[in-house]
């Protein structure tokens, strides 16, 4: 499992949301090998096709991206990945989540600088942009870019705001059998390996909401949501955050355990354990 050769534990630790990039264009060859993976790699791990589309600024043309605005948070970027899913679908944001978190893995992989923008930008133009039809919802944007040399300062105040660079200790993520039996790094096996690369997983605001329980051969995966998030994102067609953020998360561990060798899949198998608090829902659970 490797993308233009490079291992995806690597590129899992090479990403970081990038926010200021140089303002050279994105070069032709490496705006065709994206595109072309997010027309090929565009169906998430539940069955959703994921809508997404490359937009970018050439060399000869910048108009691509005019009112394309991202409120001033990220700078120099020469262009984005917009998608779109059909919000009723069970998994739909998951399933979003996994499949431009690949595709943010891939950009990766040829030097682009990414980075996630689930509110910062003017929604509408990005719906013109993609033709985004009545029954869809325009769920995110990942702006896209060589990085500067230096993080400019809105980059990095966004970045200490959001404590970008921090994760929550592995006792407050990992379970085993049961929440509030912390899983030990060194009891997790081959896993443990996988479980990092969940926890270097990027979110919305950086609240981190997966929680994995390990059951045997099983690993559970439940979404804690943050308070703040919860009513708003139950509105019908709004897209749900930290839904895409466990999408992401089931991303960072199908593709790191592909690489292990540790052969699974992701279903919908609720084990009805017992959960923390009324903000912890079942997602899905990893079964080899
Ligand atoms: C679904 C989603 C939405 C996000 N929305 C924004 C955003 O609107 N603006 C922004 O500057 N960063 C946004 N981020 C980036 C997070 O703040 C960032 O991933 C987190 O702070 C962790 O930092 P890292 O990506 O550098 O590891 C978003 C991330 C995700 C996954």
């Amino acid at each position: 499992m490797s993308y233009n050769s490079i291992p995806i534990t690597d590129l899992i630790q090479r990403r970081t949301s990038c926010r200021s990039y140089d303002r050279a264009p994105i070069v032709p060859e490496t705006q065709a090998r994206l595109a072309e993976f997010m027309r090929t790699e565009s169906v998430g791990p539940f069955g959703a096709a994921v809508r997404a589309e490359l937009v970018a600024a050439t060399e000869d043309d910048q108009s691509a991206l005019r009112g394309l605005g991202t409120y001033g948070f990220v700078s120099g970027e020469r262009g984005y990945m917009v998608g779109a899913v059909h919000p009723d679908r069970p998994m739909a944001f998951e399933d979003f989540g996994f499949v431009i978190e690949r595709a943010v893995l891939f950009a990766t992989a040829l030097d682009l600088g990414t980075v996630w923008l689930g509110g910062t930008f003017t929604k509408s133009r990005f719906a013109a942009a993609i033709g985004l039809r009545e029954d869809e919802a325009l769920a995110a944007a990942v702006a896209l870019g060589y990085p500067a040399d230096r993080r400019g300062v809105i980059d990095r105040l966004v970045r200490s705001g959001a404590r970008g660079d921090h994760r929550l200790p592995w006792e407050a993520l990992f379970f085993d059998g049961a929440f509030g039996a912390s899983l030990g790094r060194e009891s997790a096996g081959p896993f443990a390996v996988v479980l990092d690369m969940v926890r270097r997983a990027p979110s919305a605001s950086n609240k981190q909401p997966w929680r994995v329980v390990r059951d045997g051969q099983r690993w559970h995966l439940f979404m804690q949501r943050t308070r703040r998030y919860a009513p708003r994102n139950a509105l019908v067609g709004v897209a749900d955050m930290q839904r895409i953020d466990m999408g992401i998360a089931m991303c960072h561990f199908a593709l790191t355990a592909e690489e292990l060798g540790l052969a699974g899949r992701w279903a919908i198998e609720d084990p009805r354990i017992a959960l923390p608090d009324s903000l912890t829902s079942y997602e899905a659970s990893w079964t080899t």
